[in-house]
């Protein structure tokens, strides 16, 4: 399976995403690849990287590269995390524990989200790195402070908050691909959107072998773990607030992550409610359409609570340089999210670590392009970013 994800046949995460496309079925790869409504921001999130260009310094020999970066007190082996993705069981068999076992192997952190479809606990012990747990508030106060408690127990470091998930973003290719029609478990409605699945036997067998379609075994409600079709529901019903924070902070002593920042207010208000590090991600354009692109938004966020908590970045990289731009505009590191889903897809764990192991020799390819020994030492003296370039075209369109 590693010599399917190897050289020549994948050589960028563009070839993962193709092969995802090849294995699995138009209803599951487009919950990984698809955004919310018009997918503007889907979209943005990857054109911003495109439009900050880098300054190196050349004729500088820099022989070896050091990746290594502190994320709320853990050193990582390179700066990049593996973002919460739900129903990755759908990927590959048990795909939260391979993809945690990936990311231990690389010297990385997993975070799993609470709409997963492996238990916690499983989770955890598949990975030899470390991992946190992402918190909906999917039935209740009381189902969530019971995840949190078994969190902690198994062994989870830092609970990372959701903030931009008051409702599910509508996905229209999931409207398309007959999803709601399939969940309705009603062989009569699901009939017209059976063959996609037919065509992907491979996927299927695995599927079938897996247990068929997966629950919430992180959701108990009283009745047992929350059932596929009801998240929607669910997710409407919980709207995580500020005060809930304060709750939250009750139940967990360990650090706290808040996901989902877009502003600076925002961010200072995730200081106030004693977060030790934010992310400034947009759910990777699958919530709010319309919103800027992350790498956008994050000077302004560093600007304005840079040095109280740590700023980590999501949405769009697709390459190892878009992880030095966000590293050069202040990200301590950044989180992944389809990147990763996308080799899950493809060929399980070791396409997980293949997509990890692009990111990180692209990182540090470029690292010794720039002419930069260490992640530690990007700042943005090594790059131009756009509206920089604007104003500079704009002074030349003013005096030419
Ligand atoms: C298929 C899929 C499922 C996701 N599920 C969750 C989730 O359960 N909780 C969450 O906080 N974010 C979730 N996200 C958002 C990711 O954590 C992350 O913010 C996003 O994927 C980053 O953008 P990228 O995919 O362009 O890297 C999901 C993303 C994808 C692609």
């Amino acid at each position: 399976m590693a010599r399917a994800v190897g050289p020549p046949r994948v050589v960028n995460i563009e070839d993962l995403r193709r092969l995802a496309r090849r294995r699995l079925p138009r209803v599951v790869f487009d919950y990984i690849d698809g955004g919310a409504d018009a997918e503007i921001t889907l979209r943005e999130n990857c054109r911003a990287f495109e439009s900050v260009n880098f300054r190196p310094r050349s004729a500088v020999a820099v022989s070896s590269c050091d990746l290594r970066v502190r994320v709320l007190g853990t050193e990582l082996g390179l700066p990049l995390l593996l973002a919460p993705v739900g129903s990755s069981r759908m990927f590959w068999p048990l795909g939260e524990a391979v993809a945690a076992r990936a990311a231990g192997e690389a010297g990385t952190t997993y975070i799993l989200s609470t709409l997963s479809g492996t238990r916690l606990e499983d989770v955890k012990a598949a990975s030899r790195g470390p991992c946190w747990y992402q918190v909906y508030l999917c039935g209740g106060r009381g189902v969530a402070e019971s995840a949190i408690a078994r969190a902690r127990a198994a062994g989870y470091t830092a609970l990372v908050v959701t903030i931009d998930t008051p409702v599910a973003g509508l996905r229209e290719r999931d409207a398309r691909n007959g999803t709601k029609e399939l969940l309705a478990r009603n062989p009569w409605t699901m009939l017209p959107w059976l063959p996609q699945f037919l065509s992907r036997p491979r996927w299927l067998v695995d599927f079938i072998a897996d247990g068929g379609l997966m629950n919430f075994p992180n959701i108990v409600l009283p009745d047992g773990p929350m059932g596929y079709a009801d998240v929607g529901a669910a997710l409407e019903a919980s709207t995580v607030c500020w005060e809930d924070l304060a709750w939250i902070r009750q139940q967990w002593n360990g650090p706290i992550v808040i996901k989902g920042v877009h502003t600076a207010d925002d961010a200072r208000r995730a200081v106030d409610a004693g977060a030790g590090a934010v992310v400034v991600s947009n759910h990777g354009g699958r919530q709010l359409d319309g919103v800027a692109a992350t790498l956008r938004v994050l000077p302004e966020v560093v600007e304005a609570v840079g040095n109280q908590v740590e700023v980590l970045l999501d949405g769009g990289i697709r390459r190892g340089g878009d992880i030095v731009k966000a590293l050069c505009l202040g990200a301590r590191a950044v989180l992944i999210g389809r990147a990763y889903a996308y080799g899950l897809g493809a060929a399980g764990q070791p396409g997980v670590a293949r997509a990890i192991d692009i990111l990180r020799s692209d990182v540090t390819r470029t690292l010794k392009l720039l002419g930069c020994p260490s992640v530690a030492l990007l700042d943005r003296s090594y790059v131009i970013p756009d509206y920089a370039r604007n104003v500079a075209n704009d002074r030349t369109t003013k005096n030419p």
